[in-house]
């Protein structure tokens, strides 16, 4: 995909988010913000037997914050937990698919951030 389909792909996210939602019941939650701008994102999941069943986020922010919560948690169900936790930068880069300076390279990797330090909590009880 060139840059201009990605972008659009970024904004459909932005538009359309998925995993934007409450689950009825959550194994583990964790919620962070960007201590630069205060946008926030708080993402709550389940799990059976070392694989994330689903996932459900809320946030407010820019659309790059947003969108990518919504490609990470629909790429994340599925997935074992080490699988996730050994996402890195560079998958939320190749994930979003657009060259990011390091401003916004933040505002992307707040939900790995995120998602990563609820699994990390769940995966000490
Ligand atoms: Fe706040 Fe992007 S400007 S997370």
């Amino acid at each position: 995909m060139n840059d201009k389909l990605y972008q659009e792909e970024l904004l459909e996210h932005y538009k359309y988010p998925k995993h934007r939602k409450k689950l009825a019941t959550h194994d583990f939650k964790a919620g962070d913000y960007n201590p630069s701008c205060g946008d926030r994102i708080a993402i709550e999941g389940t799990v059976n037997d070392n694989v994330i069943t689903d996932l459900g986020f809320e946030g407010s922010g820019c659309v790059i914050s947003q969108a990518a919560t919504s490609m990470l948690t629909e790429m994340c169900v599925g997935n074992t937990i080490e699988a996730v936790m050994a996402l890195t930068k560079d998958d939320i880069s190749t994930l979003i698919g657009i060259p990011l300076g390091p401003t916004r390279l933040k505002c992307a990797l707040l939900c790995l951030q995120v998602l990563q330090e609820g699994l990390a909590v769940y995966q000490q009880r």
